[in-house]
């Protein structure tokens, strides 16, 4: 099979994938409205190309918070890389370094930040926090990411409970025995559920309850307990203010997963942080929220170039990089292609997806006229009215 495009990827990993773990990977909330639109989102945006511009040479690298990547496409946080490959977080550690790009390690890794850390010495990792109620637990990640090198620290700030994925509540989707989240073993008590009663019958009662009592329900049963987390393990109670207590954590760069207004941009650069990515969860939250690429016109306004600003969400070619970096974004991550890249081939089949990605990028810029990425802006893309 000639793999030419991401898409390949995402069709070999939906026909060898076990169901639910393809389930788990493909998932978006509810209707899946704002999963879909994100893909949809770029090819409503045109580009103004120009022409006779010498571009012999293309040079594709940029800088992220001072770091060097290749080209501007990174791997965003996403969990259980295992349920892909079996080495997982290793092999995407490795491939990452492999093409000189950033890795953002999940919280939900199946694989310790040591692990991943040795698997890829020197390689340009940041770590991916959720904070949970045992603030202890969190501070100790943050800090064990920190003193083995890792380079940001991103707060991921649109899960404060996990959306609703209808695929996983019918597969009753939960990791295989032999999986853990292994970042968090030991850190929490045993999860104490009734006995015998498991996640799938917790999902299955609360499908059963009547509105609003079962939405209740989900919400605070559901969060995370599928994953072998004790229930109610994350902290919904996370505001503004928290960033303080984790800037007393750490001397990284603080970076903010998941804002898609102008009013939250603002207050990110208030509080502090380094860098914004533009994100809605690959559309895995809440449904029905905008398309990132339509968000990141707001946030690049409202930001006036005081912190770094990133998108994820629907990249899925080279074009759609260009399209991210016309309209303000520094750099783009990517998250489902990277596993499809992993299901494929581990670390070779994860290099394979940012290799096709960065030689559409730079195909994408030639024949746009553009040489470097310093010369990308807004005059390059319009939107179309289709
Ligand atoms: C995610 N995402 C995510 N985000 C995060 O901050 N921590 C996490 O552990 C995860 N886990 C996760 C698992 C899976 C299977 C998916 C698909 C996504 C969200 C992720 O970082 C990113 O925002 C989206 O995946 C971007 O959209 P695309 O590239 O998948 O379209
Ligand atoms: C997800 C969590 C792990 O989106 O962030 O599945």
């Amino acid at each position: 099979m000639a793999m030419v495009c991401l898409s390949d990827f995402e069709a070999y990993a939906k026909k060898y994938l076990p169901k639910i773990a393809w389930d788990y990977f493909a998932a978006g909330a509810d209707d899946c409205t704002t999963r879909d639109e994100n893909i949809l989102a770029y090819k409503r945006i045109r580009f103004r190309p120009r022409m006779l511009r010498d571009v012999s040479v293309v040079d594709i690298r940029t800088k992220i918070l001072g770091s060097e990547i290749s080209f501007p496409v990174g791997i965003a946080p996403t969990g259980f890389h295992q349920l892909a490959w079996p080495d997982g977080e290793k092999s995407t550690a490795r491939a990452a370094r492999a093409m000189s790009t950033c890795y953002v390690a999940s919280t939900y890794s199946t694989c310790t930040l040591e692990e991943i850390s040795r698997a890829a010495p020197g390689g340009l990792r940041w770590f991916q926090l959720y904070i949970h109620r045992n603030r202890a637990a969190s501070q100790q990640l943050v800090r064990r990411a920190e003193a083995l090198g890792f380079r940001g620290l991103v707060l991921t700030a649109d899960l404060p409970y996990t959306g609703k994925r209808r695929d996983d509540v019918r597969n009753g989707f939960r990791l295989p025995p032999h999986m853990k989240v292994k970042n968090l073993e030991g850190a929490f008590e045993v999860c104490k559920m009734r006995q015998g009663q498991t996640p799938r019958d917790l999902c299955i009662v609360a499908a059963q309850m009547s509105f609003p009592f079962a939405v209740s329900f989900w919400l605070q049963g559901d969060d995370c307990s599928e994953y072998g987390l004790p229930p109610n393990s994350l902290d919904p109670s996370v505001t503004w203010n928290d960033i303080y207590w984790l800037r007393s954590l750490t001397h990284l760069p603080i970076i903010i997963k998941g804002i898609l207004t102008r009013e939250d941009a603002e207050l990110a650069v208030r509080h502090g942080v380094q860098a914004i990515i533009v994100s809605n969860h690959g559309g895995r939250q809440l449904d029905e929220g905008p398309a990132t690429i339509d968000a990141l016109v707001e946030v690049v306004e409202a930001v006036r170039g005081r912190v770094e600003v990133y998108v994820d969400g629907g990249i899925r070619k080279g074009s759609d990089v260009l399209k991210a970096l016309a309209l303000g974004a520094k750099c783009v991550f990517i998250g489902r292609p990277a596993l499809w890249g992993l299901a494929y081939r581990g670390e070779e089949g994860l290099q394979d997806v940012l290799r096709i990605l960065q030689d559409e990028f730079r195909l994408s810029m030639a024949l746009a006229g553009c040489a470097s990425v310093s010369e990308i802006g807004p005059h390059m893309v319009q939107f179309s009215k289709l």
